[in-house]
């Protein structure tokens, strides 16, 4: 895990994923407050369960799994997956690395990155109602509260393209 690394985001990179990731992405699959905040209903993962749902989500041109670096220590983790939804962003950021704007620059750079490669696709972020640190920080990063469902809110980023093309068609 991430031990000393700068107070700013600065040059903070994002690197595609790969298996030999598997070990770290897991230790932070299997967190408390990732557990806490995530809506998935297993909380167990085996690593050989985990290595194999790596693998599908490495080879699916539906997701891609990116990690954050920054002075060469891996700090952070992004996910999208393609869903009817839209693409659903997910985020964990080391512990040693929050409160001084890591998961901001990530989603930031995820943005970035999603613009070009799937370009007409809203990105959308599901939040439980209780996490309010998630709530203010997809705020922060432009995204607003789309829908609640039974037990998550559904949040979504407006490209500002979109915004833009909006304006032009009135
Ligand atoms: C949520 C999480 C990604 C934030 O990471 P971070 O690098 O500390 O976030 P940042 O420093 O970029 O914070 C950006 C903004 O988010 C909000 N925020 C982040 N952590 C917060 C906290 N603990 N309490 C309140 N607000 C918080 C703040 O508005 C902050 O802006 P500010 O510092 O100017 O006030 C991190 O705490 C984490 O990985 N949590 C566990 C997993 C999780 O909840 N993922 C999201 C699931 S939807």
């Amino acid at each position: 895990m991430a031990t000393d690394v700068p107070k700013d985001s600065q040059d903070l990179d994002l690197r595609s994923a790969s298996l030999s990731d598997a070990d770290l992405l897991l230790s932070w699959f299997i967190q408390p407050d990732s557990l806490a905040n995530s809506l998935r209903s297993k909380k167990e993962v085996e690593p050989a369960q985990h290595l194999a749902w790596l693998e599908s989500r490495l080879a699916s041109p539906d997701a891609e799994i990116w990690i954050a670096i920054q002075a060469g220590e891996r700090i952070g983790q992004a996910r999208v997956e393609r869903t009817d939804a839209g693409l659903e962003v997910s985020i964990y950021v080391d512990k040693a690395a929050r409160g001084r704007g890591t998961a901001s620059s990530i989603l930031r750079s995820v943005r970035t990155q999603t613009m070009t490669r799937w370009p007409n696709l809203p990105l959308i972020a599901r939040i439980k109602p209780d996490n309010e640190a998630s709530k203010l920080l997809f705020t922060k990063a432009g995204y607003q509260l789309r829908s609640k469902v039974i037990d998550h809110e559904i949040w979504q980023f407006h490209r500002p393209a979109e915004a833009e093309f909006r304006s032009d068609e009135c």
